[in-house]
């Protein structure tokens, strides 16, 4: 941290937000609110005569709570810039009549009661996020007891107890007598890894490990404590993680198999009694504990969702921020130009975290260096001809790549190039057929469809796959010699939001039985969220079906990922017997409904375009 903020090359901004990020690679433009510390960071010397002498008294945040702060504090000893910041919010007031004690005893006169909150924009080429996690809340799970019982703690609440610079010394005291508990108990797991409904089912990778540290601070700083270590299994899987695990066993600790099902207290002894199930065992056994360590999971950021609004990122089920590829751009967010670290992508422990800072310093050194960027040739160009301004491109854009048009001027909207991904969503949306994607225009598809139904139709299942998963997922199937009927026909797409209901239509109209789209699971579609106007799509064009009087079963959505080789061969499989169920009249009747309902509307926009220009 010191040197960082002493590097020439890095401004280090603390105590900052970002407000808003706009632009795209090589050229974002980002307003950081500079929040207003009322204390001048370049004068402050730390002398803390100003806290000395503030009347307010609040528990301290960093301290975890076990110890207090004043409303003018440093935010921690290893703070940079060394200086203080005063919390207003704590403060008796800016008014200095109502309080000023810290004003009158700061010798440099640094504090400012009328310091303001400052916007600065900044220029930068390349984004990288690493924003960080939050620790679990282990609230919920009452049958731990921790907001019932003082002597259960969190394993935050360990780190700061056990800490020299912590608020006991280094000195571990059980908070209701003050004393060195001698037996010491750690459940883990809590929030992490389960299915009944509380926390999260992902395993927060890191705890474990914490813990195994954990107990081997205990044993170093008081030998003979009795530490027992309650788990479903322990992860030691990092370089000499499994040393560690083992020179904790060596050391006395007790590992037990089996999560506690329920914790009470001894009013007399604040003792804590836990009761497991041993499952090396099969037995239910009694451990009474004087302490008992919670050891929390990490959770994504509570404020995650602004991090990806403004930067336009995509995470995954779980709420961390989603890598562009997770093998081959593991450090890349799917939008150019943003990189991603740490616990922003997933739980992961330090070395690993500087592992990925290294990764994503590197790959933004390359764009930087280079100077420019090549951008693949599937964009979209808008044909401002055909544009009749709706603006609805630049609202279905995943990465905010279009410049929404002016109605009023009549200036249709720009594609930024270099921020277009080419998922294509934007061209399906539009109703004016005024957005061409290169490589993937609407001509190029619906000669595909024409190709694949050339020949006895009503026999082929005609099949939309994005790139990423299900065509892949067709892959996997084909390569791992996995039988699937060969009347399925697939035309590649880059995303499913680029399946355009008039592809699908057409596909009907040409005599197709049964017509999938099939894209990416929701949560992973690799244009961040152009997967929702897949599904939008879908359901506008069932209900247009029924409307017609058309099954709408005939119209079928899967989302089958890479791996899934299996779940394409079933599906095509499944589909394989609705396509034979489909009569010969069915598919008459739909020929002759789309045909006449293509003549319609052909009309009616005819005519919609004459009143425009009119
Ligand atoms: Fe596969 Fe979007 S990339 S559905």
């Amino acid at each position: 941290m010191m040197d960082v903020g002493r590097h020439p090359n890095i401004e280090l901004m603390t105590y900052s937000e970002v407000e808003s990020v706009t632009g795209y690679v090589g050229n974002f433009n980002v307003a950081i609110r500079k929040k207003a510390r009322y204390v001048d960071p370049n004068e402050c010397t730390s002398c803390d005569e100003c806290a000395k002498v503030c009347p307010v008294t609040v528990p301290d945040e960093y301290q975890q709570g076990f110890s207090s702060r004043k409303a003018i504090y440093l935010p921690f000893p290893q703070a940079v810039p060394s200086s203080y910041i005063l919390n207003m919010e704590n403060c008796l007031g800016n008014n200095p009549i109502a309080c000023g004690k810290c004003f009158e005893a700061c010798e440099k006169k640094c504090i400012n009661y009328d310091d303001q909150d400052k916007l600065v924009n900044v220029e930068v080429g390349v984004v990288i996020v690493a924003t960080g996690m939050d620790v679990y809340d282990p609230t919920e799970y009452d049958e731990y007891g921790y907001t019932r019982f003082e002597n259960v703690i969190t394993s935050m609440e360990f780190e700061r107890l056990i800490c020299a610079g912590g608020p006991t010394e280094g000195h571990f005291i059980r908070p209701t007598d003050r004393k060195i508990p001698q037996s010491i108990g750690f459940i883990q797991c809590v929030g992490s890894r389960s299915r009944d409904g509380r926390g999260n089912p992902y395993c927060s990778n890191i705890c474990c490990m914490n813990t195994v540290k954990d107990t081997l601070l205990l044993c170093d700083h008081y030998p003979g404590v009795q530490a027992e270590v309650f788990y479903m299994d322990i992860r030691a899987f990092g370089k000499g993680f499994e040393d560690l695990y083992m020179r904790s066993k060596e050391e006395g600790v007790k590992y037990i198999r089996g999560i506690p099902g329920e914790v009470t207290e001894d009013p007399q002894t604040k003792n804590l009694i836990l009761t497991v199930e041993n499952t090396t065992t099969g037995k239910l056994e009694k451990h009474e504990l004087e302490m008992l360590v919670l050891s929390q999971g990490v959770i994504p950021r509570r404020d995650g969702e602004t991090i990806k609004r403004l930067l336009t990122l995509s995470t995954t089920s779980d709420g961390f921020v989603m890598e562009s590829h997770p093998k081959l751009k593991p450090v890349d967010a799917p939008t150019k130009g943003i990189f991603i670290a740490g616990c922003v992508e997933s739980p992961k422990d330090i070395k690993d975290s500087v592992t990925q800072a290294g990764a994503a310093a590197a790959r933004a050194s390359i764009l930087l260096n280079a100077g420019k960027t090549r951008v693949e040739a599937i964009t979209s160009q808008i044909d401002p001809d055909k544009c009749n301004y709706c603006g609805v491109c630049a609202r279905v854009c995943p990465y905010n790549a279009i410049i929404a048009p002016d109605r009023k001027a009549k200036k249709a909207p720009i594609v930024i190039q270099a921020a277009c991904a080419g998922c294509g969503a934007c061209a399906s949306e539009c109703q004016q057929d005024a957005i061409t994607m290169r490589h993937f225009r609407d001509e190029q598809i619906m000669a595909q469809i024409e190709a694949l139904l050339a020949v006895e139709p009503h026999k082929h299942l005609v099949t939309f796959a994005c790139n990423w998963c299900s065509y892949a997922g067709g892959d996997m199937a084909g390569t791992s010699r996995l039988q699937y009927p060969p009347t399925c026909r697939l035309i590649r797409t880059m995303c499913s939001g680029r399946v355009d209901e008039k592809f699908v239509m057409h596909a009907f109209k040409l005599g197709a039985p049964m017509v999938l789209v099939s894209g990416c699971h929701f949560s992973d579609c690799h244009y961040i969220s152009a997967v929702q106007w897949t599904q939008k799509r879908m359901d506008r064009m069932w209900n247009k079906l029924e409307k017609l009087g058309i099954r709408p079963e005939r119209l079928q959505l899967e989302w089958i990922s890479a791996a899934e080789g299996q779940k394409f061969a079933k599906v095509m499989r499944e589909l394989e017997d609705m396509v034979k169920a489909v009569t010969k009249e069915e598919i008459e009747h739909t020929m002759k409904v789309l045909t006449e309902e293509e003549a319609k509307s052909k009309k009616k926009k005819a005519l919609k375009n004459e009143e425009v220009k009119a």
